[in-house]
């Protein structure tokens, strides 16, 4: 029997597919990443803590920033640096960016895992669509800044955790901040990982010949923090969601 889903739905196979591992040393590289304190983020930064890299954590929240770097030091005896930014501030964005240039002479590996998904239009102290800035323009803006000194620092890897919600659609350009629109939780996540593609690929273009590669992941499914901004209804309310997409399955066989 063969279930074809629709594709807005591709994420639920895409759950199932086999995981990768690697026991790769990182001695002697130094990682950034985002969205290391929760989820996704956590568990790259434990295997990347492992594999013995320096790694410099921006993370909004000094607490849970000094509980990870006492986990990551006492699991794996790497020392760790923290940079508190909050990512729906690009002017954050921009001070973080400048303390990793001024502390890291190299920069072998960026992960921008950091991201929200919220129900409702939020905006921003700056004027924006929160999922549009944290998940797209931060993690655009602090790969820029960080981007010279990767390619100094070749060869060098930049992950952008993106995610099959690009599938959702939302991406208008002439209202990335959905003022002309009725918000909708699901396409204004989609807009922001599509925008996030978008620029995957046209980095992916500028950065040839550099040894320094960009690629856009999507996690599967993870049973992470994601969407608990949203209040206790969101979990029943986003089976509801995904049920109601289901509807368009089609079996065959
Ligand atoms: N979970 C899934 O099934 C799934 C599927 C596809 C793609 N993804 C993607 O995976 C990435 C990680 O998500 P997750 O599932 O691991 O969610 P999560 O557990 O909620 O983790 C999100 C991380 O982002 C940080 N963050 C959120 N807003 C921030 C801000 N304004 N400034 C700085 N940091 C901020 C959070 O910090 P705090 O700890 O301070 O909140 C946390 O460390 C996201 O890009 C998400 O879109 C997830």
């Amino acid at each position: 029997m063969k279930i074809t889903v629709p594709s807005r739905l591709q994420f639920l196979p895409n759950m199932w597919a086999a995981q990768k591992s690697t026991d790769a040393s990182l001695e002697g590289k130094t990682c950034v990443i985002t969205g290391a304190t929760s989820g996704v983020g956590l568990a790259a930064v434990r295997r990347i803590a492992r594999g013995g890299a320096d790694i410099v954590v921006i993370a909004r929240n000094s607490e849970k920033a000094e509980d990870l770097r006492s986990l990551l030091e006492s699991e794996s005896g790497v020392s760790i640096d923290t940079v508190i930014a909050d990512l729906a501030s690009l002017d954050e964005v921009r001070d973080a960016a400048g303390a990793i240039l001024e502390r890291c002479p190299k920069v072998h590996l960026l992960i921008n895992s950091a991201g929200v998904f919220s129900t409702r239009r939020v905006v921003t102290p700056g004027g924006m669509e929160l999922a549009f800035c944290v998940n797209h323009l931060a993690a655009f803006l602090l790969t820029k800044l960080l981007l010279d000194r990767m390619i100094a620092s070749a060869p060098a890897r930049i992950i952008q955790v993106n995610s099959q919600g690009h599938r959702f659609g939302g991406l208008r350009i002439n209202d990335v901040n959905w003022e002309r629109r009725m918000y909708n939780g699901y396409l204004g996540y989609g807009a922001s990982k599509t925008a996030q593609l978008l620029t995957v690929w046209e980095l992916a273009g500028i950065l040839k010949g550099t040894q320094v590669t960009i690629n856009a992941m999507h996690p599967g499914g993870v049973k992470s923090n994601i969407g608990s901004n949203n209040g206790p209804l969101y979990r029943w309310w986003s089976r509801h969601v995904i049920w109601h997409f289901l509807k368009d399955a089609k079996i065959s066989g």
